[in-house]
């Protein structure tokens, strides 16, 4: 595997890899690898010819200068992961090389899915995603990239960012790789305790009550029993809701023709964990 530490070297790389014709499957991650990157690089593998990773921690996507600091840094059992996994590369960029300037996000308008959810309770976020993400793709020029459906929100992102930009980019969501007890795979899990771990499996058990519950009874009606599972338990929800697929928007109705997914967001012991759940 080709370890690329700096733009030159990636930008040599691809002008090689695009000289021979082949096409490009990408992946961009902060690093603190997991199974569930294992299977974006998996599914990349299927419709390309070289597979990129990218692990670069994104200082303009984080509005808590504690959680940056906190985000874990596993550099060297990343490698072992991405030459285990077959990528065929990873650009390990430094700050200077996203950010000549100043480490700053540009403003994106992505037509109102940035305010929902997430976009209320990190102000910032996704002008920081989009920033890096556009950057990322500038430089890689992939034909596809891959990413997970946990950051449902942040998917949707990406492909009104490619939109916006009109990269030439395919974008692909991979569906959310879980533990055996159901807690979502995440980079931040490496800060869970054993116990905690163990606990955080309450998010998944819920998800799936509120897949039995939906159209049996209300929304608010769900909502309030999702509300009371976590008052009595040691962990605290910043927020549970149900959305409409496409436009992310909350709803309290559903009507029969829409599509709607749950979404939940839930601190263990101090980490935010984020899970959400087509409900069928
Ligand atoms: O999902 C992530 O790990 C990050 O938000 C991403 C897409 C790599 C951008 O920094």
């Amino acid at each position: 595997m080709e370890i690329l530490r700096n733009r030159q070297s990636l930008s040599d790389y691809i002008a090689a890899v695009k000289k021979e014709g082949k096409k490009i499957g990408f992946a961009p991650t902060m690093g603190a690898l997991h199974d569930g990157h294992m299977s974006l690089y998996k599914e990349a593998r299927k419709d390309n010819d070289i597979v990129i990773s990218s692990v670069f921690v994104n200082p303009t996507q984080f509005n808590n200068p504690d959680d940056l600091k906190k985000y874990p840094r596993t550099e060297e059992n990343d490698i072992a992961m991405l030459e285990k996994a077959g990528v065929d590369a990873v650009y390990i960029p430094s700050t200077e090389d996203i950010y000549p300037e100043k480490a700053e996000s540009k403003h994106y308008d992505f037509g109102g899915i940035e305010n929902e959810m997430e976009g209320k309770f990190r102000p910032g976020h996704f002008d920081g995603v989009g920033t890096v993400v556009s950057e990322l793709f500038r430089q890689v020029q992939p034909d596809n990239a891959y990413f997970g459906e946990k950051d449902y929100q942040q998917l949707a992102i990406i492909k009104k960012l490619v939109e916006i930009e009109k990269f030439p980019i395919n974008i692909h969501g991979v569906p959310i790789y879980r533990a055996e007890n159901g807690l979502a795979l995440s980079s931040r899990n490496a800060r869970l305790s054993e116990d905690e771990r163990n606990g955080a499996a309450l998010i998944y058990k819920t998800l799936v009550k509120v897949n039995e519950w939906f159209r049996v009874i209300s929304i608010p009606e769900i909502k309030k029993r999702v509300e009371e599972i976590f008052e009595q338990s040691d962990y605290e929800l910043e927020y549970f809701l149900i959305a409409d697929e496409e436009t992310l928007k909350e709803t309290d109705f559903f009507y029969k023709d829409k599509s709607y997914r749950a979404f939940i967001v839930v601190f263990v012991g101090g980490v935010r964990l984020i899970d959400n759940m087509h409900l069928d």
